[in-house]
């Protein structure tokens, strides 16, 4: 269950298609459970599945696709590395060991402390700025070295 607020932004989202669309908004319902719930559960899932009338699998299908969707619980700050070519050349293997050990974790986990998820991801279209990542789906950070990187974790507590 979403609460009226998230209701009502999800119906904002279905307002923008015909009516018999509503699965058209799932990629902006899912979003919106996910700000408010702060990862998609099963159960979350479902409800966004029953309130835009299509089959649970389609959602599952289109939650698990998308590397933004958090379909496990979280720590604080998900860091999500782009490993792909360009940044791989500008030295992403590298920095992702440097996440890797200031972090005391792998791709796909979360630190003891709770405090970082470290994800790895796809291009993000931004390969002039390689090598890069996003924090928390919405901060890009480009032209990363060990140092920036840790001035930026120094700085999410
Ligand atoms: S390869 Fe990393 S942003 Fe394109």
């Amino acid at each position: 269950m979403l609460s009226p607020d998230s209701r009502a932004r999800i119906d904002h989202e279905i307002a923008k298609y015909p009516a018999d669309q509503r699965q058209s908004a799932v990629m902006s319902a899912l979003r919106i459970a996910q700000v408010e719930k702060g990862w998609l559960s099963t159960e979350t899932m479902d409800f966004v599945a029953d309130y835009l009338g299509m089959p649970a699998i389609a959602v599952y299908e289109v939650a698990t696709f998308y590397n933004m969707y958090n379909t496990a619980p979280l720590g604080r700050h998900k860091i999500t590395l782009c490993t792909n070519i360009s940044c791989a050349l500008m030295g992403a293997p590298e920095i992702a060991e440097h996440l890797k050990e200031k972090m005391g974790c792998s791709f796909g986990e979360t630190s003891e402390d709770g405090r970082f998820t470290l994800k790895e991801g796809e291009c993000m279209g931004a390969c002039g700025d390689a090598p890069l990542c996003m924090i928390n789906n919405h901060r890009m950070e480009g032209f990363l070295t060990p140092e920036k990187v840790d001035s930026i974790l120094e700085e999410l507590k």
